[in-house]
């Protein structure tokens, strides 16, 4: 009787450890002609004074089977199943941040090796940041409602004008040079709204870099530098940067910069670059030195000081880099487009 009952919990770790099924383990071990059953009808033939002891023992073999098959019951399959230590593991699935993010944060620290801060501005703007203190004339176009989102909150005062979605990140200079005293350099990324019609180039909402320096002395040969050291970090160590003459109401002199075909090296071969489309370079930003009016605005002499500014679209830019020729990709959170960033 002591081996059969030994028999029968081996035989039950056993099976077990092998995982079978806890339902047809009850139907082997406990059931009606099951193996603890037939240990049960010995018992008749046993001598009486061992009847009882034996009768405890197989009584608490039955239960603490009986226990352990309804614990295997209670678990969740999965960990019924049998565990194959010899399979691959799952690993691990890894986010990573946006491309813009990643793209913009390239930008920005570029110029924060030259010593630049990174200064954010609020998205909700005024149309004096965005606009008055810029030197935008009070008859702009930019100004209509066709060109701006303008918002339904009560204007705070009236040199502040009425509320918007900032059009582009110049007005984190009025911000800072507003708040801060000459020198400063400072780096300002961030998010622009304008009310264009959607399609692969444009968006209502996209994003921006923008740079700026005050100082004594300041010249355009600093903004040119701090520029060319920006393009051969970001693109390509061979890049040359264009300067064409250009209007910014808040820049004067104002230029906007191409930078050499990172894709044909500005070799120009006849219409076969698909980036440059032949022409050898691609416009990146738009830069000038601070008009002394925007200067005088926040506070700062400009007959002391003089400052260069410059901003670029980040989304275009990422487009550049990466090939990527619909600017709706970056915001439909397709999991295929982000993950081969
Ligand atoms: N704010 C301009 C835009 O959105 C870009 C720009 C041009 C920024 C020239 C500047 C600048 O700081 O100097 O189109």
């Amino acid at each position: 009787m002591e081996e059969e009952l030994k028999k029968i919990q081996d035989g039950f770790a056993a099976d077990t450890a092998q995982g079978l099924d806890p339902q047809a383990l009850r139907v082997k071990y406990l059931g009606r002609k099951g193996l603890v059953n037939d240990l049960f009808s010995r018992l008749a033939q046993m001598p009486a004074e061992d009847k009882a002891a034996w009768g405890r023992r197989l009584n608490e073999l039955k239960n603490s089977l009986d226990q352990s098959l309804k614990e295997k019951m209670a678990a969740p399959a999965v960990f019924r199943e049998a565990l194959d230590l010899t399979l691959p593991g799952k690993g691990v699935i890894r986010g990573s941040s946006h491309v813009l993010s990643q793209v913009s944060r390239q930008i920005c620290s570029i110029f924060e090796k030259l010593g630049f801060e990174v200064i954010e501005g609020p998205d909700i703007e005024d149309e004096w940041h965005n606009f008055t203190a810029l030197n935008f004339p009070a008859d702009h176009p930019s100004r209509d409602s066709f060109d701006t989102f303008f918002l339904d909150i009560p204007a705070v005062s009236v040199s502040a004008g009425r509320h918007l979605l900032r059009c582009h990140t110049s007005p984190n200079q009025i911000r800072v040079m507003e708040k801060n005293k000459p020198p400063m350099a400072v780096i300002s990324p961030g998010r622009v709204y304008r009310p264009d019609e959607v399609d692969a180039t444009h968006s209502f909402m996209f994003h921006q870099v923008e740079g700026f320096a005050v100082s004594r002395d300041i010249n355009f040969s600093h903004l040119k530098g701090v520029l060319f050291h920006f393009a051969q970090g970001f693109f390509s160590a061979e890049s040359r940067l264009r300067f064409r003459p250009h209007f910014f109401p808040f820049t004067e002199p104002s230029a906007e910069v191409d930078v050499s075909c990172f894709k044909c090296q500005n070799k120009r071969p006849e219409g076969k670059c698909s980036l440059c489309k032949g022409k050898g370079w691609i416009e990146i930003l738009g830069c000038g030195m601070i008009h002394p009016n925007v200067l005088e605005f926040c506070g700062i002499d400009s007959a002391k000081f003089q400052g260069f500014a410059f901003g670029m679209g980040v989304d275009r830019i990422a487009m550049l880099k990466y090939g990527i020729d619909d600017i709706r990709l970056f915001t439909e959170n397709d999991v295929r487009f982000l993950d081969q960033f």
